[in-house]
């Protein structure tokens, strides 16, 4: 079965408490890996730039700002999510739009950069949006992915395991009222791809000067690439 609809429900039903929840979780950093993303996107010039799963909207916002001459399209397909983006940043011109990562409505190398945040660990098949996102870029664009990744065996692994394990639905239980949610995303993460493995499906997917960077004891990752 598709973890789609399952997924778009679970993001219309913690949108309200998202962003709250996202800074006490991440002890107040989720801001500055989202800042790392916009300056990899390099400037859009007067182009267009994507950014997809884009949720309450952070990434595009920043993006908009740090590169006021550019156009930016937010997309997302859990409609609470687009809501509060829209009512966080109605005073920026910010164009948003429901849609599914895996059936991109944009036609052949429309945008300067696709940029996404925590999308991959929730689709069926990583490597066919990548292909998704690799179609909408113009030759030369960039591709900018943030994500968890599973954590590795090192000095730090007891303790982050035991921050996924029972920290992390912790909180979402006191925050977001949700336990079972912030359960998925400590599942989803350990069961996710590598940094290695997943700059190796960018490379799949046809992106070239792929890199990435950790962050946070190795629990996100920052990838990228050009088209
Ligand atoms: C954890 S939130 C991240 C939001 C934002 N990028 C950020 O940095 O906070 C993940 C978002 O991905 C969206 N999403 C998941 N799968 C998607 C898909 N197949 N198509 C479009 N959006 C999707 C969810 O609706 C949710 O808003």
């Amino acid at each position: 079965m598709s973890k789609g609809p399952g997924v778009q429900k679970m993001f219309d039903a913690i949108a309200g408490s998202y962003d709250l929840m996202n800074r006490v979780m991440t002890l107040g950093q989720d801001q500055r890996w989202r800042r790392f993303v916009v300056q990899k996107v390099l400037n859009p010039g007067a182009g267009w730039a994507l950014d997809l799963a884009t949720g309450t909207g952070d990434i595009a916002a920043l993006t908009r700002k740090t590169y006021p001459h550019c156009r930016v399209l937010g997309a997302d397909f859990s409609q609470n999510m687009l809501k509060e983006a829209k009512q966080r940043f109605a005073a920026m011109d910010i164009d948003w739009q429901a849609c599914d990562a895996n059936f991109l409505p944009y036609g052949d190398n429309s945008f300067e950069s696709v940029s996404f945040g925590y999308l991959l660990r929730n689709v069926d098949d990583a490597l066919a949006v990548l292909k998704e996102v690799h179609r909408v870029l113009k030759p030369g664009g960039r591709v900018v992915c943030l994500d968890t990744t599973p954590p590795r065996k090192n000095l730090w692994y007891p303790l982050v395991r035991f921050y996924f394990r029972f920290g992390i639905p912790f909180l979402g239980r006191l925050i977001a009222k949700d336990e079972a949610a912030y359960a998925y995303l400590t599942g989803s993460t350990m069961d996710f791809h590598s940094a290695e493995a997943l700059a190796a499906l960018f490379v799949e997917a046809g992106f070239e000067q792929v890199g990435y960077r950790r962050f946070m004891l190795g629990t996100i990752g920052i990838h990228w690439g050009h088209k």
